[in-house]
């Protein structure tokens, strides 16, 4: 892939790249909105996401190209505003930039970018903590600063934000910075503390994108973001990771019904979290799938982020025997299904999947059987 990054680098900027990056999309493999929540949460780096190209320039023009985007857009250092429209791709490595000096770095001045992506878009597979994470790790690198693996993944979350502006955890930068092949990363988002856990040589991911995306979608996220914080409060705790089952039983009646079905949520998922590692420890599949599909079925009647478009696809995945477990993967209201199978399950199963999916609503999902990969890293 470095050599086809080179290659379109050259024809958009007649030059070779100085610096050339990698990050990683994710799955979110269980722990739904637990991240913001102080919860726990385990996912996996892809084989596919975004690399990044870029080259120093001596005045403080910079330009940025992308391969998904058919124009160049231009900036200056000096003007870091916020881009609008077919632009605002732009806003994740400027919300980087923005984020440098907040961790002591200088953020470099005029530039040649390039980025090229092999994501599908709009699937929840994180391909905005992707850009994040190849564009800090380049920027940085032009800076010249050498910092752990947890500041880049925290500049990234810092861009995501403060700048972009969706109040997201930390699951997504996590993963696609600590994410390793044939592992699934651990993150207790309190600390933040990493962890992999290997997944077992049994299982196969099968993602299906619906295409489909509430057009509301970062509104929808903040207002459960807000939603869970406004339970935390009624609770009396300042994270929902601090209460527990019993006292949100005990406290039902004096919370809002919607808090309360926001709350349950959270509190069920991370137990499931922490069920699953155990579970994977152990190599129970069928233990671990029953938690994922357990996790779709809280998404869908309490914390009320699913589709009836990803309901469809989880019911009609989990009635074979091939599949372990099946749910939403990401902040929900659209995107993609995973689902954890057997072997067994192939290019015939996921395809007669997607036919019943076009029989009910008229549309394909795009179908992926996906690898896991390494985390970010220059290269
Ligand atoms: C999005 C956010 C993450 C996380 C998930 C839901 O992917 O970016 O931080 O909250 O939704 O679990």
């Amino acid at each position: 892939m470095k050599t086809l990054l080179v290659e379109k680098f050259r024809s958009a900027y007649g030059r070779a790249p100085e610096i050339c990056a990698y990050a990683p999309g994710r799955i979110e493999f269980i722990g739904n909105h637990t991240d913001y929540n102080g919860g726990t949460v385990l996912g996996a780096a892809l084989d596919r996401g975004v690399w990044v190209a870029l080259a120093g320039r001596a005045d403080a023009l910079r330009q940025w190209v992308s391969d998904q985007r058919p124009a160049r857009v231009t900036s200056r250092a000096e003007d870091g505003a916020k881009r609008v429209g077919v632009e605002s791709w732009v806003n994740y490595p400027l919300g980087v930039l923005a984020a440098l000096p907040e961790f002591g770095v200088a953020a470099p001045a005029g530039f040649d970018f390039l980025a090229m992506s092999n994501l599908p878009s709009g699937a929840g597979l994180s391909s905005s903590a992707a850009i994040e994470l190849s564009s800090a790790l380049a920027f940085l690198e032009m800076a010249g600063a050498r910092v752990a693996r947890e500041t880049v993944v925290k500049i990234a979350r810092h861009a995501e934000n403060h700048f972009v502006g969706v109040p997201c955890g930390i699951l997504d930068q996590g993963v696609s910075g600590f994410g390793q092949k044939n592992q699934l990363v651990w993150i207790d988002c309190r600390g933040p503390l990493f962890a992999t856990v290997p997944l077992p040589a049994a299982s196969h991911f099968w993602i299906f994108n619906t295409h489909t995306k509430h057009a509301l979608v970062d509104g929808l996220y903040a207002a459960r973001h807000r939603e869970c914080m406004t339970a935390a409060q009624a609770l009396g705790v300042g994270l929902l990771v601090e209460t527990s089952s019993t006292t949100l039983a005990a406290a039902q009646a004096a919370l809002a019904p919607e808090s309360a079905r926001r709350a349950r949520h959270v509190v069920e998922e991370i137990a499931r979290v922490a069920l699953a590692r155990t579970s994977l420890e152990a190599g129970d599949l069928a233990a671990v799938g029953q938690l994922l599909t357990a996790s779709h079925r809280s998404s869908q009647l309490l914390f009320e982020n699913s589709t009836e478009e990803l309901d469809f696809l989880v019911d009609a995945l989990v009635v074979s025997p091939q599949v372990f477990g099946a749910r939403l993967t990401g902040g929900g209201f659209g995107g993609a299904v995973m689902a954890l199978t057997s072997a067994a399950f192939g290019e015939a199963e996921a395809h007669a999947t997607a036919a019943l999916y076009r029989e009910k609503f008229g549309a394909t999902p795009e179908i992926l059987h996906a690898q896991t990969g390494d985390g970010a890293t220059l290269i």
